[in-house]
């Protein structure tokens, strides 16, 4: 989508949509609204007097107009002005973005929305994100396609006085993150038989290289010489070996040097101890971390972030034949510690931890870890917030944050040694499951055993990776599809490294 910022009158811009805002229950009119009613004859007055527009969030009304320029207006409802809050505009003009091609429009214009009380620059940038989020569909491996775009060919943004270079330089940041979490969605909906460890790790290469990343990719000689047997254990079953690819950002001028890891089970059975039907299907999801990570991290190269980067994305099958690893079985890490496996179907954690132990030794200040790590944190908190551990306030305040800049929503849960006793094992030195009680909560603990007392942070995202009908129905992001990824937890990640680059 190209990005225009209009430069001359409103009289001399051309577009098939005007899309412009209302809110709920009030009589004055927004800047821009007062600038189109015109257009349409004073239409949208009427409409607004007769209550036709009522601004209530959601409901959109297109009015044509009486010029040839701008064909049409379209009036979205943003609710009341008090519940207003940023998110809310990316998803109206992701609904917007949609409206527009069912109608077969190529384009859209739009204010500058700082009248919503945003700064121009992130006012751009939410528009942009919310079309290019809106209009995402995977549509890869379907014979049959809807043809039509999922992007416009381009936005006009039209300043009303507004500096056009910082609307410019907000649309573009808002574009570039919302590409990349598309990139996310389209790693995350990938069938198993496309998406394996090797061919995940050669996608790590072509997408990071190019943006001056050095890609390491490990495979099974060298991961047994360093003595990975967790990572090596979880993926013996398979016949498409694990790997541990590794990126390094490293840009001059950086101060800080952040870890991340992303959980890359690239299809998860439950091995042994084998999934029931309910759903095995979505466990090609399950290296959703790993792909959040990956496209975190191109996105800070792509933006020139001053923060230094490692990223450790473990990969692996959990499968089933006679060389799987069994329940009962002890291993010992790559950190020198054993592990006495309980469950084949807490894998996650297995891979993170060798993966967490080889970069607590890289120098890293904090690290972060992102997995489809529990069914337990979907009881716990639903579909509508991640999971977060951390045994470290500030950084678990960073990532909050970064959170709600982008509409994600983290709930924090506890780190506590009480929890530790679930793990002890009798043969080993640790078991890999505590069992049923709290068993998103021992899962965290669990990692944290492998992170050296390193400043540390866990997200959860088996709840919100993921989006399907069902869920839909009570909980939806205009933004997110209605099916498969969302791209959960690439916006935070990159918005956590914004903020560590400016400190
Ligand atoms: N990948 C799953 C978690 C998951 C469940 C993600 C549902 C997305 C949707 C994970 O590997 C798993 O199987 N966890 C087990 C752990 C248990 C055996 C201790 C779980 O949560 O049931
Ligand atoms: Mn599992
Ligand atoms: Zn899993």
């Amino acid at each position: 989508m190209e990005i225009r910022v209009h430069s001359g009158q409103l009289e001399e811009l051309t577009t098939p949509v005007f899309v412009i805002t209302r809110f709920q229950g009030e009589k004055g009119f927004d800047p821009a609204l007062e600038l189109l009613d015109g257009y349409t004859g004073g239409q949208i007055r009427l409409l607004i007097e007769r209550g036709e527009i009522s601004g209530k969030f959601k409901e959109f009304t297109f009015i044509h107009t009486t010029g040839e320029l701008i064909e049409r207006v379209l009036v979205m409802g943003l609710g009341k002005r008090e519940e207003f809050e940023p998110d809310k505009l990316r998803g109206v003009i992701a609904r917007a973005a949609r409206n527009s091609r069912r109608i077969r429009c190529n384009s859209l214009a739009v204010p500058d929305f700082s009248y919503l009380g945003l700064d121009s620059e992130q006012a751009a940038a939410l528009v942009t994100e919310g079309i290019e989020l809106g209009l995402y569909r995977f549509q890869k491996w379907t014979m049959n396609p809807d043809r039509r775009k999922n992007h416009l060919d381009f936005i006009t943004f039209f300043p009303m006085g507004a500096d056009s270079d910082v609307i410019t330089r907000g649309a573009r940041a808002g574009q570039r993150l919302a590409e990349h979490t598309n990139f996310t969605r389209d790693l995350v909906n990938e069938p198993a038989n496309v998406l394996y460890p090797e061919s995940f790790a050669k996608i790590c290469q072509e997408r990071a290289e190019p943006l001056g990343i050095k890609v390491t990719v490990m495979e099974r000689a060298e991961l047994e010489e360093k003595g990975m047997n967790l990572l090596l254990a979880v993926g013996r079953a398979s016949s498409r070996e694990p790997r541990m690819v590794v990126l390094e950002y490293e840009p001059a001028g950086a101060r800080r040097h952040i870890g991340l890891v992303g959980k890359g089970i690239t299809f998860d059975s439950g091995g042994y101890q084998v999934k029931d039907d309910s759903g095995m299907w979505r466990m090609h999801s399950d290296m959703a971390g790993a792909a959040a990570v990956l496209s975190a991290i191109c996105c800070a190269a792509e933006n020139a972030l001053p923060v230094k980067v490692t990223a450790v994305l473990p990969m692996a099958e959990n499968m089933i034949n006679g060389s799987g690893y069994r329940p009962g079985d002890v291993i010992l890490s790559y950190a020198g510690k054993t592990v006495e496996i309980l469950h084949t179907d807490a894998e996650g954690r297995l891979i993170l931890a060798d993966a967490l132990s080889w970069l607590t030794e890289q120098g890293v200040d904090a690290v972060v870890d992102i997995a489809t790590l529990t069914g337990a944190v979907i009881v716990a908190l639903g579909h509508q917030m991640a999971g977060l551990f951390s045994d470290n306030d500030e950084l678990a305040d960073t990532l909050i944050q970064a959170g709600r800049k982008c509409g994600e929503t983290l709930w924090r849960l506890p780190v506590h040694d009480d929890y530790l006793a679930q793990l002890k094992s009798d043969v080993a030195d640790i078991e890999n499951s505590g069992g049923r009680p709290a068993s998103s909560i021992t899962a965290a603990m669990f990692l944290r055993e492998f992170t050296r007392g390193i400043p540390w942070a866990h997200l959860d995202i088996a709840g919100t990776a993921t989006m399907d009908e069902s869920i839909f129905t009570y909980f939806k992001r205009p933004y997110h599809p209605k099916e498969g990824a969302t791209g959960a937890g690439t916006r935070v990640l990159f918005h956590m490294l914004e903020e560590w680059a400016a400190r």
